[in-house]
């Protein structure tokens, strides 16, 4: 298959890169860097070394044979550039992961808000129009978040997988009719609420002109290298540990490398999903390579492996490694606890063996931070957005 991959120079997309050229697939990347430029705003820069996005694509060309193509294409703003390239390319599928993806980044002040918002709605836009314009069928699979569920309380229920199956009253009133709706979506950030417009673009290119679109709602990743970006030192995967765009399971495993405590927010009774980055690379494989038929509705697959209280995620490593929790305040506006069941059975069915949270990987994840732990900057670490201004 030949597969563009936009935002291929990121923290998903450069393993998913790898991974795809790996298995003999035409890769091509599109991205800005901007990510980069957002370190250079923050004053901060990943732990791990990575290297200039040519040098890279020529540690691969090295190791693996294989080239990869790279066009600094900025999908928000240049159309008729990636209009072009699809004409040109002719692509069987387009990965989508350029966007802004960190929530605290959104929060930081109304230029980011905005920023967030024009980013992320007019990249996916932009790719589905183009896609339409372009006349060619190919596969758009975009990396959504299972964070457009929100993360209320739960109130017992479970999150399908995208639709959810409602009973509506018929117009006369009299009986009822079955119906199944886009599951409704409760964001809890400005970045959230991109990715639940993000749906909605999905829904109407879906249904107007018959896109094959399958939308991942992924979990916090964890973990840092995969089997790809482990063949050479040049090929290592960017380790972000700011409280901007730092995961929660990777800051706790940094934290407890540099002898920083903790930092749990709040109680740290919220729940959140989980996914290795080995299996995210899997994923999206697995995703490209069963596509929805012309014709089919929006595939919207959950895309973890596991669910856990962040309270839970910040004992265990303190078990491990001897750290120190400490609470800090919440400066999310979010319960401070919630259940988080979901069903997130169709990427096993495609062939997923999941990884799960185990000491030997969490170790790995350690001995990353620690070989790199010269280069923290510990001042980076608290998260100083706010979500609101009380
Ligand atoms: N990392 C996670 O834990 C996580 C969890 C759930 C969902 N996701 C989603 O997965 C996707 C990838 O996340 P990531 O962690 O790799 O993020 P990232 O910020 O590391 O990568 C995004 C890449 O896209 C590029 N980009 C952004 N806007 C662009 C534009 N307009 N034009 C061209 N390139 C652009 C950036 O330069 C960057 O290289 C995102 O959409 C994110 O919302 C990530």
């Amino acid at each position: 298959m030949k597969i563009i991959v936009c935002g291929g120079d990121g923290f998903c997309g450069w393993p998913i890169s790898l991974h795809l050229s790996a298995r003999g697939h035409e890769v091509v990347i599109v991205d800005t860097l901007v990510r980069r430029a957002a370190d250079r705003e923050l004053g901060v820069d990943s732990l791990t070394p990575i290297r200039a996005l040519d040098e890279r694509l020529a540690a691969w060309r090295a190791v693996s044979g294989w080239s990869i193509p790279w066009h600094a294409i900025d999908l928000a703003h240049a159309y008729d550039d990636l209009l072009a390239l699809l004409v040109r390319e002719r692509p069987d599928a387009v990965v989508h992961l350029a966007e802004q993806r960190a929530a605290p980044y959104s929060m930081k002040s109304p230029r980011h808000k905005r920023y967030t918002v024009d980013n992320n709605v007019n990249a996916t836009h932009n790719l589905l129009c183009a896609v339409v314009e372009s006349g060619i069928d190919s596969h758009v699979v975009h990396i959504g978040t299972m964070g457009v569920y929100g993360y209320g309380s739960g109130g017992g229920t479970m999150i399908p997988e995208g639709y959810l199956a409602v009973e509506v009253p018929t117009a006369d009133g009299q009986g009822r009719i079955e119906r199944e709706i886009l599951h409704p979506t409760d964001p809890g950030s400005i970045y959230h609420m991109t990715k639940c417009l993000d749906q909605q673009l999905f829904y109407y290119y879906n249904k107007n002109d018959k896109l094959r679109v399958t939308d991942l709602h992924q979990g916090v990743v964890w973990g840092t290298n995969t089997a790809e970006t482990r063949l050479d030192d040049r090929l290592i995967n960017r380790f972000d540990y700011d409280g901007d765009y730092g995961t929660v399971l990777n800051r706790f495993l940094m934290q407890a490398a540099v002898g920083h405590p903790l930092t749990v927010h709040g109680s740290g009774g919220q729940t959140r999903a989980f996914i290795h980055i080995q299996d995210t690379v899997r994923c999206l494989s697995l995703a490209l390579e069963n596509p929805p038929q012309r014709g089919e509705r929006v595939r919207i697959l959950n895309q973890m492996t596991e669910t856990h209280r962040v309270i839970d995620l910040a004992r265990m490593v303190s078990a491990m490694t001897g750290a120190d929790i400490q609470h800090l305040d919440n400066p999310r506006n979010e319960a401070s606890r919630n259940e988080l069941p979901a069903v997130a059975r169709s990427l096993i069915s495609l062939g997923l063996e999941p990884t799960h949270l185990q000491e030997g990987l969490l170790e790995e994840v350690i001995g990353v931070a620690r070989a790199y732990a010269h280069r923290c900057d510990k001042s980076r670490i608290p998260c100083t957005s706010k979500w609101t201004t009380s």
